[in-house]
């Protein structure tokens, strides 16, 4: 995502033009690269200290969080889908990976117009994931593993065949009317058409008004026709959601990824909102969501949801999905110094720059680190809505480097960290060919200018066997990406030098090393626009890390000046790296960086 993604000048309508631009320069100017075999990786040397660390904060403080696809995680029963049991059956490999939490994207009941997000029922689960009990004995499970479950909470919309609305749309004098957001035409044109109450568009495409012939009144949707907005406005609405979010709580789950949160609230006033004067991927004149998109009312329902999620026990989370212009409005989510609202609302700031920039990432992960507060960043560079990082910052030729640069920055930063199923292997973004294999109703509407997001929720790759090891199907919902025999868990692995193996050592070092966990992260040699280099600042005594990343395709020599950042020793010893060149550094001066290499060394 580039500024303007992460802007959202209008939701998912930003980001649709943005991505459609990234598509047609990854998949028509440059072929993708077969995967590259990386030069081998050092395992952590010493563990400074493998016990727990109770006393440095809540468990999500240090939290790597997965987020699961469960369509393309792993499919149990053969009907090409996956499920929750395929999850249960996945455990061990997110035991063996280092993840603290899984995110579980919706798999309550729904028609499944937008593959989940489009929720008939928040109490129970669809039957093409399995039952409650299987969910029940995934959340079991997931615990004896140490994993948590976070669940994916739609509140700004439900499905149109939710029966808060099905009784909504029944008539206007339904006591749930006004759970949804009914307004009447502005007027009807000559020919007797309703013209819609303003100029809001959906993020997939079209005016965000669809009217209601039988009750002659339109109904907002901010997404698909199929997703109305819920009216936050009306108490019954808050208080029925905090209820979804009781039953789940009660349920034992660790907290909440809150879908399209910033979304909640709409300008009463039902304003117009500026146009750009550009025409975005769905064919619409682009407006600037200032009326429709993080308005200040949403932040006195979030400071009441912190409050009943605190009040129960085990440090649960809530998790936004924050797409926002800047580190200021980033802040208003956590509740600035009162700390009060979301624990963890996603920076979308490191994560969707989109280029291999030295320079913006320092000034971006160095607001995240001082700017919020003391409130802690959370990091994202994959989810199942934007095109694989893999492909948004690889070059074609170096891809698997410039994935362990990434993987670096993910979780040698002082923050929390969130992967997404498939990241840790490198799987490429595979669009659909036509128009007839799009699933993802964005991607329909918007083709060929925007694919979709089918790309970036094919099934994972566990095996170079049928299904590549996710299903037994003959067809699966999607079909298996060719990179399957090369990109796979399996071969993964096996493989010294892999991208799966560099992400477990930085997880395993991240996990262990008290550093790593909690020292201040200081930009070092903050001129160098080719280098992007940090030292995390010694903690309790154990010491401090130095981090150097190349960003450029050349090799770079740069002598890493930790001094400035007030760490003197001169003992230096590798950690990590992929640079065989470097496993032997035994100082921080001269050290040349071999094309998109990562270095991590101890300073003592
Ligand atoms: C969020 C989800 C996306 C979904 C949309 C509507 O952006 O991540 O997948 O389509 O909300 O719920």
């Amino acid at each position: 995502m580039t500024d303007n993604m992460c802007m959202r000048t209008h939701s998912l309508k930003g980001l649709a033009a943005v991505l459609a631009a990234v598509f047609t320069l990854i998949f028509f100017s440059n072929p993708l690269p077969a995967f590259a075999l990386g030069p081998q990786s050092t395992a952590p040397s010493a563990q400074a200290d493998a016990t727990p660390h109770p006393s440095d904060g809540p468990w999500w403080k240090h939290a790597v969080v997965y987020e699961i696809y469960p369509r393309s995680f792993q499919d149990s029963n053969g009907d090409g889908t996956g499920d929750l049991n395929g999850i249960t059956d996945r455990l061990g490999y997110l035991e063996s990976l280092g993840v603290d939490a899984i995110w579980i994207a919706p798999c309550y009941p729904s028609p499944q117009a937008d593959f989940g997000y489009d929720i008939s029922n928040y109490e129970a689960i669809d039957p093409q994931y399995g039952t409650m009990a299987d969910f029940e004995n995934l959340v079991a499970q997931a615990k004896k593993h140490n994993i948590r479950i976070i669940m994916d909470m739609v509140m700004n919309h439900t499905s149109d065949q939710h029966p808060w609305f099905k009784e909504s749309e029944s008539s206007r004098t339904n006591p749930k009317r006004d759970w949804y957001i009914w307004r009447d035409p502005k007027g009807y044109t000559a020919d007797g058409k309703p013209i819609p109450p303003n100029n809001w568009i959906s993020a997939f495409g079209g005016s965000a008004w669809q009217w209601d012939p039988k009750t002659k009144q339109f109904y907002y949707h901010e997404f698909l026709v199929q997703q109305p907005d819920l009216n936050w406005r009306n108490p019954d609405v808050e208080k029925a959601m905090f209820d979804v979010v009781r039953f789940w709580l009660d349920k034992g789950v660790a907290g909440f990824r809150l879908d399209a949160i910033t979304n909640l609230f709409e300008d009463p006033k039902l304003r117009n909102e500026p146009y750009t004067g550009k025409i975005d991927a769905m064919g619409d004149r682009e407006v600037k969501d200032i009326y429709t998109n993080n308005l200040p009312e949403v932040h006195v329902v979030m400071r009441k949801l912190r409050a009943l999620v605190d009040s129960y026990p085990g440090d649960r989370v809530l998790i936004g999905e924050t797409y926002l212009p800047s580190v200021q409005d980033l802040d208003n989510w956590y509740g600035g110094a009162a700390h009060n609202q979301l624990q963890l609302p996603m920076d979308m700031q490191v994560g969707f720059i989109n280029k291999m920039d030295a320079s913006l990432f320092r000034t971006r992960i160095n607001q995240a680190e001082t700017e919020i507060n003391g409130n802690r960043p959370l990091f994202v560079f994959d989810n199942h809505d934007n095109p694989r990082s893999w492909d948004r910052y690889g070059d074609g030729v170096h891809n698997a480097s410039i994935a362990r640069v990434i993987a670096s920055v993910l979780l040698t930063s002082n923050s929390a960290a969130m992967m997404y199923d498939g990241q840790e292997i490198g799987m490429v973004t595979t669009p659909p060919r036509t128009k007839a294999e799009v699933r993802d109703p964005a991607g329909i509407r918007g083709w060929p200018k925007y694919k979709g997001r089918d790309g970036e929720r094919t099934p994972m790759q566990w095996s170079d066997t049928t299904d590549a090891g996710f299903s037994t199907a003959a067809k699966t919902w999607l079909p298996i990406p060719p990179s399957y025999r090369t990109v796979n868990v399996q071969s993964e692995e096996n493989r010294p030098g892999s991208l799966l193996r560099w992400y477990k050592d930085l997880i395993t070092l991240r996990a262990n090393d008290p550093t790593m966990r909690d020292g201040d992260q200081v930009m070092i040699n903050t001129s160098n626009p080719s280098v992007l280099a940090y030292v995390r600042k010694s903690v309790d005594g154990h010491p401090a890390i130095v981090v150097a990343l190349n960003f450029t395709a050349s090799p770079q020599t740069i002598s890493l000046d930790a001094a400035s950042a007030g760490v003197t020793g001169t003992n230096v010893s590798t950690v990590l790296t992929d640079a065989p060149s470097l496993e032997r550094t035994g100082s921080l001066s001269n050290i040349t960086l071999p094309p998109f290499a990562s270095w991590i060394g101890r300073v003592q």
